[in-house]
C-alpha cells in the first residue's frame, strides 16, 4: 500500500490568497498526484459510482434511496467536476479549485480572467457566498448535505454513505479533478490529430484534409490578434492565442491492426483530441481507442458510427445509416409493405445499415430480407429483384459506385424503392434515369433548398481559401468540426479540458456556428449523435439532381 499523498491540505495551503489561486491555473503547473491504482478507483465511484470494494455506491437523494450509478457524482455535477447549469437548476462545479476557496461573489471574479472562471455554473452560483470547504466540511458536505459555511445544501444533492476511506480517496480525486490542461496541450500550442482509414478514396481524403487544414492556418494566422487582445487581461492565456498543431494518421492494413497504430502514434505525439477525420467503413476501433484513453473524438465523417451506450468520448454528425434505417422503419410502419427487400453489395457500412434496419424493422413488425449482390453482373441483379411485386419495398444499401451497374435492369414495377443518400452520394447518386424516376432517397440531411443559406456560409469560406467545391458533405462536415471546435474551446479559454469540450458540446452545440448540411445540432447530457433525423426526398426529373421532400421532417 502507497502511502497517500496529502494533496487536499496542500491545495488549501496554496489556495490560501488570490495570487497563489493564480498560479494554480498557470498551465505548466503539476495536479496533485494520485497513484494510478487508486486514481482508477477514485474515478471508478465518481463516475460510476462503485466503490473500491465493488460495492454500488449509496446515498438518500430527495425522492428515496439512490444507488451505483444513479448516485455517481459525475451524473450531476458532470466528469469534468464543473458543475451544470440547467434550466433554473445549477449544479455547482466540485473540481478542487472551487470548493477549496472561497466562492466568487462579484461580477468582477467570475470573469474570465479570474483562475476560477468562466463557468457559467460558477457564475450563476455566486448569490450564495460560501467559504473554502476544507477535508472535515468536505466530508461533512458529502455525507450530511451542509456546506463550508454551516447552511443546508439543496435536497437535489444527495446525501451519501461513505466510510473515511472512501471519503479520502474521493476528496483527493477532487482535488486533482481539472486541475490542469490535458495532454497536447501547452501554454503556446494545441496539439490535434486526424485519422483517416485506408478504405478512404484519394479525393475525399484530400477534401477533408485540405479544410481542416486551411482552417488551422486561418486560425493560427488570427492568433497574433488574440494574443494582443488577451494581453488586458492579466495572466491569462486565451485559448484561442494558442497555435493549433494538425497531424494526420493515416492507417494501413486491416482494422484489427490499427489500435496498435494508434497507440504508437500518441505514444509518439500526445494531442489533445482528434478532429474531423475520415472512414467508409468501420469506425469500432477508433471509437474503443478514444474511449481508454480518454480522448475527444470530435465529429469524424463516418457512415456508421459505432453505437456504444455509456461511451462518452466520441461525439458524430448524425447516426449516418442507422439513422436512415431508423427513418425507413418509421416510413413502413404506416405503409406496411407485403415485406421488404434489403439489398446491398459487399460493403462493412452496408452491412452494419441492414443489421440495424433488421433489428429495428422487427420489432415493428415488418418482414424483411436480406439480398446480398457482391457481384453487380446482370443475372446477379435480375436474381436479386426476382419476384418483387407492387406491394413490396426495396431499400437499396449501395455505393455511389455501385449504382451505374443497376442500369443492366429494370427497376421492379411497380414496388416501392428506397436509396440511402449516405451511401450513394446524396443527390448525386448515378442512378439510372428509369431507378431515379422510383427511388425515393432516405435524406439524412437537411433538404438542399433548405440549407442554401447554411451553406453559403461554408461555400464562402471555402472559396476565400481557394478550395473547390469537390465534395460538399466532406468539406461542409470537416469544416463544421473546425468551427465547433474553435468556439468550445474559445469558451474555455485558459484551462483546456478535454472531458469539459465534451460537456460543453452537450449543453450548447451550435451557439454561433452554422448548422452547415444539418437541420438542427444539439447533444444532451450522454447523447452522442446531433441531427436526429431527415427526409423521405425524390428526385425533381430522372435527368436532375434536383430534389424534392417527399415527406416532413421525421425524427424516428
Ligand atoms: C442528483 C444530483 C447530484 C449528485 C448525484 C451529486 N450532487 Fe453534489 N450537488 C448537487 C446540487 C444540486 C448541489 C447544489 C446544492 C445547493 O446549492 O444547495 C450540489 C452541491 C455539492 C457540493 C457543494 C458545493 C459548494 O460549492 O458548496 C459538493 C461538495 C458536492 N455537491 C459534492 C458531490 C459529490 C462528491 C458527489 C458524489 C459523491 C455529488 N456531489 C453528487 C447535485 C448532485
Amino acid at each position: 500500500m502507497t502511502a497517500r499523498p496529502r494533496v487536499g491540505v496542500a491545495v488549501v495551503a496554496l489556495l490560501a490568497t488570490a495570487a497563489a489561486a493564480a498560479a494554480v491555473v498557470r498551465v505548466s503547473s503539476r495536479p496533485p498526484s494520485l497513484t494510478d491504482r487508486r486514481r482508477a478507483l477514485a474515478e471508478r465511484l465518481y463516475r460510476h459510482g462503485l466503490l473500491p470494494s465493488g460495492q454500488p455506491l449509496r446515498a438518500r437523494g430527495p425522492t428515496g434511496e439512490l444507488a451505483g450509478a444513479d448516485a455517481a457524482c459525475a451524473r450531476c455535477h458532470r466528469p469534468s467536476g464543473m458543475g451544470v447549469v440547467e434550466g433554473d437548476r445549477i449544479i455547482p462545479p466540485i473540481a478542487g479549485r472551487f470548493l477549496f476557496q472561497r466562492r466568487a461573489d462579484t461580477v468582477a471574479e467570475v470573469e474570465s480572467r479570474h483562475p476560477r472562471g468562466p463557468d457559467l455554473a460558477h457564475a450563476l452560483g455566486r448569490q450564495r457566498a460560501r467559504v473554502p470547504y476544507d477535508r472535515d466540511r468536505l466530508v461533512r458536505a458529502i455525507r450530511d448535505g451542509v456546506d463550508a459555511s454551516g447552511r443546508s445544501l439543496d435536497a437535489l444533492m444527495p446525501r451519501y454513505a461513505l466510510d473515511d476511506g472512501d471519503a479520502r480517496l474521493l476528496i483527493d480525486y477532487l482535488a486533482q479533478l481539472s486541475a490542469a490542461p490535458s495532454a497536447g496541450v501547452t501554454p503556446q500550442t494545441i496539439d490535434f490529430a486526424t485519422v483517416v482509414t485506408p478504405d478512404v478514396g484519394a479525393v475525399e481524403r484530400q477534401a477533408m484534409l485540405d479544410v481542416v487544414s486551411a482552417f488551422f492556418d486561418v486560425h493560427n494566422a488570427g492568433r497574433e490578434l488574440e494574443r494582443l487582445r488577451a494581453r488586458r487581461y492579466a495572466g491569462a492565456t486565451a485559448s484561442s492565442a494558442r497555435a493549433w498543431r494538425l497531424h494526420v494518421w493515416q492507417l494501413t492494413g486491416p482494422p484489427a491492426t490499427w489500435d496498435a497504430q494508434l497507440v504508437e502514434a500518441v505514444r509518439r505525439q500526445p494531442v489533445f483530441a482528434l478532429v474531423s477525420g475520415i472512414s467508409t467503413q468501420t469506425w469500432d476501433p477508433v471509437q474503443r481507442f478514444c474511449e481508454r484513453r480518454a480522448l475527444p473524438c470530435w465529429f469524424p465523417i463516418v457512415d456508421l458510427p459505432p453505437f456504444a451506450e455509456g461511451d462518452f468520448y466520441s461525439v458524430y454528425f448524425s447516426e449516418g445509416v442507422r439513422l436512415e434505417a431508423a427513418i425507413l422503419a418509421r416510413v413502413l410502419a404506416t405503409q406496411r409493405p407485403r415485406r421488404l427487400l434489403l439489398v446491398r453489395g459487399d460493403d462493412a457500412a452496408a452491412a452494419g445499415a441492414v443489421q440495424a434496419a433488421l433489428e429495428r424493422l422487427g420489432r415493428d413488425g415488418i418482414v424483411a430480407e436480406e439480398r446480398v449482390v457482391p457481384s453487380f453482373d446482370r443475372p446477379a441483379l435480375g436474381g436479386a429483384f426476382a419476384g418483387v411485386g407492387a406491394t413490396d419495398a426495396v431499400m437499396l444499401w449501395l455505393r455511389a459506385r455501385e449504382l451505374p451497374r443497376l442500369g443492366d435492369v429494370p427497376p421492379p414495377s411497380g414496388a416501392s424503392l428506397y436509396l440511402s443518400a449516405t451511401l450513394a452520394g446524396g443527390e448525386r447518386a448515378p442512378l439510372p434515369p428509369a431507378w431515379k424516376a422510383q427511388a425515393r432517397l432516405i435524406y439524412p440531411f437537411e433538404l438542399p433548398e433548405l440549407r442554401r443559406a447554411a451553406m453559403a456560409r461554408v461555400r464562402a469560406w471555402l472559396q476565400t481559401r481557394g478550395l473547390p467545391l469537390v465534395d460538399e458533405r466532406v468539406q461542409a462536415d470537416a469544416y463544421l468540426a473546425c468551427v465547433l471546435l474553435a468556439e468550445k474551446l474559445d469558451e474555455m479559454r485558459d484551462l483546456v479540458q478535454r472531458d469539459e469540450l465534451l460537456e460543453r458540446a452537450e449543453v450548447g452545440l451550435a451557439m454561433r456556428a452554422p448548422t452547415a448540411m444539418y437541420r438542427r445540432l444539439s447533444l444532451g447530457p450522454g447523447q452522442r449523435f446531433a441531427s436526429k433525423g431527415g427526409y423521405v426526398a425524390r428526385f425533381a426529373a430522372p435527368t436532375s439532381p434536383a430534389l424534392l421532400g417527399a415527406s416532413d421532417w421525421i425524427v424516428p
